[in-house]
């Protein structure tokens, strides 16, 4: 029997990758994203699809936990139990400590911290409930971090410390996870090339007074051992493995994949 996956903020960037990757190890997979990017989870669904397999959307607001218990609700329904739940939804901002606002602080902690928190409690109440986890056959709950959750970014610190906050989480629901033979791992992505970096390049150059894609460069020239800007590729790769059998026996890690610029 085939095995069903929801990755939250799929889009496009990471999560469709990541959903894009699930799909040809065999997964029947939900993508999830906010209304604004009902069309780019239509065009995910369907190059899942092409690959014959099933794919829905389940529109959610991440931040909203009646909105991810019935995101889940309909993945089951249309796809059947679910076995690994991807919380990929996040966001970035460029700003300096003493300018955040309370609303910045809270808007960013809503998104990457209580939006992994509402998909890691739901999605491991459903796989509880299932009662169909198994030590050689765990629920998988994998959650998405950034290289900061290891060493902050200045201009990106409440972004920094969200991402802290999900890497806590991760070792603490591993934890009590594990009678229930749930796995619970973290991801850690370095310069991805996304919608994400984008932004966060012209912001941070504005602020260094220097031009568009000057930081990027800086990065990966001066920071990343491979010496290359990172795809969503080698981060779906890394997850597709916490997805699969392979990784039974890990948990409660967050796995760094970034070319080699932090080193834990
Ligand atoms: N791009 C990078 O270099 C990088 C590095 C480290 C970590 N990450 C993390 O990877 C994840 C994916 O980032 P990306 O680079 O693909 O960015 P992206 O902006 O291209 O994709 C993020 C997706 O999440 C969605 N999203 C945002 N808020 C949501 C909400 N409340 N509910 C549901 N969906 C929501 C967005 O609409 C978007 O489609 C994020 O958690 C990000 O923090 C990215």
């Amino acid at each position: 029997m085939g095995k069903t996956a929801i990755v939250t903020g799929s889009s496009r960037g990471i999560g469709r990758a990541i959903a894009l990757r699930l799909a040809d190890d065999g997964y029947d997979v939900a993508i999830n994203d906010v209304p604004a990017n009902q069309k780019g989870c239509e065009e995910v669904a369907e190059e899942i699809k092409k690959k014959g397999r099933k794919a829905i959307v389940a529109i959610a607001d991440v931040t909203k936990l009646s909105e991810v218990e019935a995101m889940i609700e309909k993945s089951v329904k249309e796809l059947g139990e679910l076995n690994t739940l991807v919380a990929n939804a996040g966001i970035a901002q460029v700003k300096a400590l003493l300018d955040l606002t309370e609303e910045d602080f809270q808007r960013m902690f809503a998104v990457n911290v209580f939006g992994v928190q509402n998909c890691y409690s739901a999605g491991a109440r459903q796989l509880i409930k299932q009662k169909n986890c198994k030590p050689d056959a765990p629920g998988k709950l994998i959650g998405c971090a950034s290289i900061v959750a290891f060493k902050p970014f200045p201009l990106l610190s409440h972004y920094s410390a969200s991402k802290w906050a999900v890497r806590g989480l991760t070792q603490a629901y591993a934890m009590e996870m594990a009678e229930h033979n749930i796995t619970v791992n973290a991801y850690a992505p370095g310069i991805v090339g996304t919608a994400m970096w984008d932004v966060i390049d012209e912001e941070l150059a504005k602020k260094q007074g220097k031009n568009k894609g000057d930081v990027i460069k800086h990065y990966v020239k001066e920071l990343t051992a491979l010496g290359r800007t990172s795809v969503p590729e080698d981060v779906a790769k890394l997850v597709g493995f916490l997805a699969s059998s392979d990784s039974n026996f890990v948990t409660g890690q967050t796995q760094v994949v970034d070319g080699g610029i932090i080193f834990t």
